[in-house]
């Protein structure tokens, strides 16, 4: 799936306003999930911006009770409606949890995908040995959303991504804004009289196949983010951020 380096994380944005103004501003993937209870502000800021449907990646996300196979096709189906739309191109397993059961969630979404209802399946939060019993019902793996930020990544999840060439959607790029105050980062934001914000999307980015999400509200934060992708860190920046000793993982099972 050809993601942009930058798309929106949408968990806790209330407004469509919002919304309007991140597509405005050239956001082109937008990241919502049934659990966030916000399909329909995303899809009102969808309808609102002036700009073409077609033009614009929306995912969302199957909460854990909606992944038993019967319930798969009526989720889906109340997913579109709340956000006005008779497709998404991106449709996840949020956690392979509940209800879900790799040998019939995954044909369930199959024929989802296959009825119209998603452009693609995606999965979120899986590990690696869940990634290798999905890849056995489920013809393609068009994305795998995953925490990722100089607190918490994890190598072998990257590895996969690249080694089957699905994008890898970092989540929480920005560590839910607690990267802010990190002393490394904000020395290697110094050095490229940049934000802290900047240099952790901008260290996300630096992985080959790796796209992210950050969430933001205001204009200054949305447009900031998107600009981010253009900064380049050289090998020793790199080098510091990895050496970052702090682990902290915000959304463990
Ligand atoms: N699949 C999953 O299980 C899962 C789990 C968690 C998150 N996610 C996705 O990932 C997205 C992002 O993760 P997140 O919301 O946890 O955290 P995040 O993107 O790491 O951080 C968001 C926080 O940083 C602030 N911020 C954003 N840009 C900024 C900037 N340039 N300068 C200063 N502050 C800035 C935001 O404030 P303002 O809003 O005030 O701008 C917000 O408080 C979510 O919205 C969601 O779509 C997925």
């Amino acid at each position: 799936m050809d993601l942009p380096a930058v798309g929106l994380g949408t968990m806790g944005v209330a407004d469509s306003a919002a919304i309007e103004t991140a597509i405005e501003a050239g956001y082109r993937h937008l990241d919502t999930a049934q659990i966030y209870e916000n399909e329909r502000v995303v899809g009102d800021g969808i309808a609102a911006a002036d700009t073409d449907r077609e033009a614009l990646t929306v995912a969302t996300k199957l909460w854990i009770d909606r992944l038993a196979a019967d319930d798969v096709r009526p989720g889906t189906e109340a997913s579109l409606d709340r956000l006005g739309l008779d497709s998404v191109d991106l449709l996840y397993v949020h956690r392979p949890r509940g209800g879900y059961d790799a040998e019939t969630t995954l044909p369930a979404l199959e024929a989802v995908r296959d009825d119209g209802l998603t452009d693609a399946v995606g999965l979120s939060n899986f590990e690696p040995a869940q990634l290798d019993a999905a890849r056995e019902y489920l013809d393609d793996i068009a994305a795998h959303q995953v925490e990722f930020h100089p607190y918490f990544w994890r190598e072998a999840l990257l590895a996969d991504a690249q080694r089957h060439g699905y994008p890898l959607v970092a989540y929480s790029p920005l560590a839910g804004g607690q990267v802010f105050d990190d002393p490394t980062i904000r020395a290697v934001a110094e050095k490229h009289d940049t934000t802290a914000a900047a240099v952790s999307i901008a260290w996300v980015l630096s992985h080959d196949n790796v796209v992210t999400i950050p969430k933001a509200s205001s204009r200054a934060h949305l447009e900031a983010n998107l600009a981010a992708a253009a900064l380049e860190l050289d090998a020793e920046d790199i080098e510091r951020i990895d050496g970052i000793e702090r682990e902290e993982e915000l959304f463990p099972e």
